[in-house]
């Protein structure tokens, strides 16, 4: 996906967060910007992350399964996410958060190494090398769905509990 990309969103935020949040893959305005989560989508994940008293400058850090906008924004493959793997997994090890946030399915594919439905995996706790990891919607979902924001909301707070962000 290199070969179709302006450039490369690795990642933003504070480098000592306690919480990861991993989304999906660059689109336009990322690939754009060079930074993740610009776009209309990253408004509402902006809003969500207000609300429990989270920036993406303090407290958070924000990365994509792939770093690369896949073509016409479609959702990247399972091979796609392997081969970009090594990069999250180095941006874990240096960040070192206590929680990490799956947001959507191609993040949970990245984070957990299964194909999960959002539906059923959301609410629960799991597990990547001991690091807690909850799932929840996509924001992007979410503007198409706003009927399940109470349940990302809901998700959000078992966070909270599980591990405080601050
Ligand atoms: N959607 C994502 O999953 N990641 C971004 O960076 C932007 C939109």
């Amino acid at each position: 996906m290199c070969e179709k990309r302006k450039q490369a969103v690795p990642g933003v935020g504070d480098r000592t967060a306690r919480w990861m949040l991993v989304g999906e893959g660059p689109g336009a305005e990322e690939d754009q910007r060079g930074e993740p989560f610009v776009g209309q989508a990253g408004r509402l994940l902006d809003n969500m992350l207000a609300a429990v008293g989270l920036t993406r400058e303090e407290g958070v850090y924000i990365a994509n399964a792939v770093k690369c906008r896949p073509p016409h924004n479609r959702t990247p493959e399972a091979g796609e996410i392997a081969a970009c793997l090594p990069f999250l997994e180095r941006q874990i090890a240096l960040v070192q958060p206590r929680l990490l946030i799956a947001l959507g399915r191609p993040a949970a594919l990245a984070l957990l190494n299964t194909e999960v439905s959002i539906g059923a995996a959301r609410g629960k706790r799991f597990d990547r090398k001991g690091i807690p990891v909850v799932v929840t919607y996509h924001p992007a979902y979410l503007l198409r769905n706003p009927q399940d924001k109470g349940k990302a909301w809901e998700d959000l707070c078992l966070a909270r509990r599980l591990v405080p962000p601050a």
